[in-house]
């Protein structure tokens, strides 16, 4: 078997005396979608930072087999990680065009110069971004800016990306296009960790999930299998839960 690409081993996260992560143990395979799902204030955010490189953990962070010893941002972006973080920090004052070629960047320092295919690759994958490109991204929509946020990291061609919250503040329906979009990465060669307060999208595009509860790992499995599952449907999914998970089975 080959080795996960991701694997987090008892990864735990502190701010100062107070633990936001407990001893998460989290593996994203080659060509996997898994989802992370909890309420506000269970850790995501702090798991993912810390996965990228950004907050120092404890416990053991491993991308295709390498340990990484020293966990850093330049550490994960060499070995084709991209976070898309949670406030999407585009260049408003830049074009959508610029925005791109700036999340190609580490790319053509390395001397790496296919930017114009990557961002044409980028626009198949968000053709509303080609008709955008000289559009200033602060004025996008909300979901062309996460759009154009998740496009930019694609631009660093990343083997795994990592997602915060991407239907935060976007209306179902553009939740739904752009978590589509997310899950057709997988034929790009892109694996994803997808970070959702949003538990019925996050686990109807999800291979697996995983469930995060006051920092700590409560549950995880088969994206379907939770999606049937009472305690999940009850406390994530509200009412009708079980109703739109059997709408979707037929
Ligand atoms: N910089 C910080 N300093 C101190 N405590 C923090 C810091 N950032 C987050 N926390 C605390 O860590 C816990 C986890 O926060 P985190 O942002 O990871 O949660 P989350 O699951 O991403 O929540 P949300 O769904 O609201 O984004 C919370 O109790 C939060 O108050
Ligand atoms: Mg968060």
């Amino acid at each position: 078997m080959t080795a996960p690409l991701l694997q987090l081993q008892d990864l735990s996260v502190s701010y100062g005396q107070v633990e936001a992560v407990h001893q998460v143990r989290l593996d994203v395979n080659e060509g996997e979608i898994v989802t992370v799902i909890g309420p506000n204030g269970a850790g995501k955010t702090t798991l993912l930072s810390a996965a990228m490189g950004l907050l120092p953990a404890s416990g053991s962070i491993t991308l295709a087999g390498e340990r990484i010893a020293r966990p850093s941002v330049e550490a994960m972006v060499a070995r084709g990680v991209a976070l898309v973080p949670e406030k999407r920090e585009l260049f408003g004052e830049m074009s959508v065009e610029d925005n791109l070629l700036l999340g190609g960047f580490s790319r053509w320092r390395k001397g790496q110069r296919d930017q114009a295919r990557r961002m044409d690759e980028v626009f198949e994958i968000f053709p509303r971004l080609r008709e955008r490109r000289a559009q200033l991204a602060s004025t996008l929509s909300g979901g062309e800016r996460q759009m154009l946020a998740i496009g930019r990291a694609l631009m660093a061609r990343p083997r795994l990306l990592m997602l915060d919250e991407p239907s935060l503040g976007l209306a179902p329906l553009i939740v739904r296009e752009v978590l589509q979009v997310v899950s057709s990465l997988r034929q790009h060669g892109v694996s994803v960790l997808l970070v959702e307060q949003n538990a019925r999208a996050a686990l109807r595009v999800a291979d697996r999930a995983y469930v995060l509860e006051m920092g700590a790992v409560a549950l995880t499995g088969d994206a379907q299998d939770l999606l049937n599952d009472r305690r999940i449907i009850d406390t994530y999914l509200g009412m009708g839960g079980a109703v739109h998970a059997a709408a979707e089975a037929r």
